[in-house]
């Protein structure tokens, strides 16, 4: 029988405590016990980034990190991001700029373009391609998402600079 571990971690600002086996994924965890199916599974070896999560302000491949290795971490998931509408300017634009179309990227890509805007900081249409380049989209070509960061980009930096 596979060993099990006792953790408790702060999952969008909620306390959750589990006894979990020592090698369940965190994105498994997250969608499995706590029904939080809005990161998604892809590759599950670190690639496609549709598995992306905030652990203590930092975004990390829910399948490349254990559940037991987040015991004591604050965990932000799109659901997370969603209802606090820390991610409404990015998903207005996504939205307008018809910057998905199966979906299946768009809570990933969203994390990682919002960890982008947060730094708070103009950049070019290079950056933003560099930044999500451990995105992947099988759908859109980039250009749309691209489009639809720069825009929210260039408001917040504007909006910052006041
Ligand atoms: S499922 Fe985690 S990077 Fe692809
Ligand atoms: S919208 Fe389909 S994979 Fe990106």
């Amino acid at each position: 029988m596979e060993h099990a571990l006792d953790i408790t971690l702060t999952v969008n600002g909620t306390q959750v405590g589990r006894r979990v086996p020592a090698r369940l994924h965190l994105v498994d965890f997250l969608r499995d016990e706590l029904g939080l199916t809005g990161s998604h599974v892809g590759c599950e070896h670190g690639v496609c980034g549709a598995c992306t999560v905030r652990v203590d302000g930092d975004i990390v491949r829910g399948c490349l990190m254990l559940a037991v290795q987040a015991n004591g971490c604050r965990i932000e998931t799109i659901e997370g991001l969603s209802d606090s509408k820390e991610l409404a300017p990015l998903q207005k634009a996504f939205h307008e700029r018809n910057a998905l179309q199966c979906g299946f990227c768009t809570p990933g890509m969203l994390m990682a373009a919002q960890d982008l805007l947060r730094q708070k900081r103009s950049v070019t249409r290079e950056e933003i391609r560099t930044h999500i380049s451990g995105n992947y989209c099988r759908c859109t070509g980039y250009q749309a998402i691209v489009d639809a960061i720069e825009e929210v980009m260039r408001t917040e930096v504007i909006n910052g600079q006041g």
